[in-house]
This record gives C-alpha cells, structure tokens and sequence, in this order.
C-alpha cells in the first residue's frame, strides 16, 4: 500500500460576521451564556448568494495552489457536507465543473460533524490501493441556512465556512492510521426531520419549524467527550502511538467545554489543541477542516509533527486520524 499525505490546504471563511452581541438582540440570551457555555464569540454567515458550493470553492483554489498543482491533476473529488446546494447533483460536481476538473470520480460525504474525518479517510484508501493518484477532499457547510434562527437552544452554536485538503502518495510519513465508528441509534439526538423523502416539506412541516436543527445538546454533551476521548485512544493505538506523542490535537470544535473534558480524560495539556471554536462556532465538516488548515499556516504544524484529527457529530459517527506531517 502507497503511503498518503497532506500536500496542500486552503480555506475559505465568508465576510460576515455575527456576534453574540448582534445575537442578544435576536434571541433571549447573552454573550455571557454563550460565551461561557460553549467557547463561541463570534461566527460567519454565507451572503444570500453564497452556496455552499461557492465556499468550497473558494477553499478548493486555495488548496490545489497549495500543493502546486493545476485542477487537471485531480483524479477524486470528496465533499463532507450536510448542507449541499441542493439533494441533487452533488456538490462534488459543481465543485469539479467550477474548477475545470476532468476525468474525476466526484462524490459527496454525509458524515455530519465527522464529514472531513471520513472524507480524508476514503481518499487515504483510494490512493493507498492506487485507484486514484491526487485527492481533493472540503468540508464544507452553510449552516445558517438549516439553523433556526428562533431557537436559542442552536442558533447560537453554528456558522458557515469550509476547507480543503488535497491528498497524494508521499515518500514518508502522511497518514499513519485511521478510525470511523457509528451508532445510528442514537439518530434523534441531533438531526432534521423535514425535507427528506421519510416528511417532504410542506405547510405542517414549515409551521412547525421540522427543517431546522433539532438537538438534544446535554445528552450529546455527554457522549462526544466519551466518544472523542475514544477515537484518540484507539486510532492512536493504531499507529502504535501515545498521547504522548501527539504534537497537535484538531479537534472538532463543537463546544470547548467537551474539548477540554476530552484533553483531560487523555492528559493532553492545553497547548496541544488547536481551538478555533471562539471566531467560528460549529461548522460541522468545515470545523476540523479549516481548523488543520490554519494551523498549518500559522506554523502551529511543522515538518514531522504527529497530528490528531478527532470529531464527532450526527448520526451519531465518530472517526480519527493520526497524520505525520
Ligand atoms: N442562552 C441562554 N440560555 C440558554 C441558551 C442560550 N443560548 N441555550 C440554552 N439556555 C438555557 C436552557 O434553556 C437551560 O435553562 P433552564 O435550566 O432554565 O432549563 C439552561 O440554559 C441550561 O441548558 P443546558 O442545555 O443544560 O446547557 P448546557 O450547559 O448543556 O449547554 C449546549 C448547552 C448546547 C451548549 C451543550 O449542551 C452542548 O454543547 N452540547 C453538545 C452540542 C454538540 O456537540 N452538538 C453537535 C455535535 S457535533
């Protein structure tokens, strides 16, 4: 099997901004709540006319610039997304249209918050048995467009955004292990109801606001600490690493409160997670991937660190990844 890296990373984050002060004048909450209950100051929101399509977009260029290609020389286009332009095509598609890519397989990933996670680790396999030669993987989500904007429960957990990572056999390191899980059981924590074939959009569902975000936030709570602190065991374990080892955690940025109890339970001090979660907030596929791509470029990741990719979301899935830089 070929080994597999990262050679290039881009992101792109719209304009907009909204913060908790503009917030506190929408829905009966504070900075102080938010602020202290999640990690969260401030998020970004799509313009009208942005897709998510249009940010991942924007992403993409940056990431094939970033690792010297031209479009021409991507064979696999994956996008984690739960919140494409439409059901159909996918955003891989447009993504491959807008950027003049030929001859490529394109597809998209429903992974929730796990989107980058099993997107990477799909590409990883591919070029690993030699099926494809460069990858471009984007987590990519518009957020705001499902999120109701009436629910102080959510609206003031998610943003919008995406990054983009292109994969290639590299000579040493890349990717040394991988893990994906999932507990579909667990589905009615966090989902949409409406929208789908099981209750297309109709008055009922519009009046009973059934295609926004529906969470039961203390139960997930729970479970991602338990099941983040996992997938760092066991894909570590996989690598035949420690925690010891890891230079830099990517966590998904969902609540710096369960991504401080997760460093706990692993004894990984502070300094070693990558926190982007108070500019941001969640943006599901979009938290992990634009969070590896800043740190990289702010040289939090250098030459031959050990990284820790590790999220969780709806579904509920679960996954990891320990990359050699
Ligand atoms: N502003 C002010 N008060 C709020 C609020 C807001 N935006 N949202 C909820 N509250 C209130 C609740 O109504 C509740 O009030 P009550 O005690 O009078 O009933 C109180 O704050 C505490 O609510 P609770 O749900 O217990 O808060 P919490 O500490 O669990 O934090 C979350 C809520 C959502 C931030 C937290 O549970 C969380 O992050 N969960 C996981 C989310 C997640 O992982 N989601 C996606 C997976 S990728």
């Amino acid at each position: 099997m070929r080994k597999v890296g990262i050679i290039g990373v881009g992101e792109y984050l719209p304009k907009k901004i909204l913060t908790n002060q503009r917030l506190e004048k929408m829905v009966d909450t504070s900075d102080e709540w938010i602020t202290t209950r999640t990690g969260i100051k401030e998020r970004r929101l799509a313009a009208k006319n942005e897709a998510t399509s249009d940010l991942a977009i924007q992403a993409a260029r940056r990431a094939i610039k970033d690792a010297r290609l031209k479009p021409q020389d991507i064979d696999l286009v994956i996008v984690a997304t739960i919140t494409p332009d439409s059901a159909f095509p996918s955003v891989a598609c447009i993504l491959q249209d807008a950027l003049g890519i030929k001859n490529a397989a394109c597809f998209d990933v429903s992974a929730a918050c796990a989107g980058f996670v099993y997107a990477i680790t799909i590409a990883q396999q591919f070029i690993a048995c030699g099926s494809y030669k460069k990858a471009l993987v984007v987590g990519a989500e518009v957020l705001s467009s499902v999120t109701d904007w009436k629910d102080r429960n959510t609206c003031v957990l998610f943003g919008d955004g995406a990054g983009a990572a292109v994969l290639a056999q590299v000579k040493s390191g890349g990717i040394l292990a991988t893990y994906l899980n999932s507990d579909g059981s667990k589905k009615e924590l966090l989902m949409i109801y409406a929208g789908g074939s099981r209750m297309p959009i109709s008055r009922k569902t519009l009046t009973n606001r059934l295609h926004y975000i529906k969470m039961q936030g203390n139960e997930l709570f729970k479970l991602a600490v338990t099941l983040m602190a996992e997938v760092a065991q066991t894909v570590l374990k996989r690598a035949g690493l420690e925690c010891k080892d890891i230079d830099l955690v990517i966590p998904h940025q969902a609540n710096v409160r369960i991504i401080m109890a997760m460093a706990k339970k692993l004894g990984l001090p502070r300094e070693k997670i990558y926190l982007n979660i108070e500019k941001y907030g969640n943006m599901s596929s979009a938290s992990t991937a634009t969070a590896l791509v800043e740190a990289v470029k702010k040289g939090r990741i250098k030459k031959g660190d050990i990284v820790l990719l590790d999220a969780f979301g709806a579904g509920l899935v679960w996954g990891g990844c320990v990359i050699k830089w």
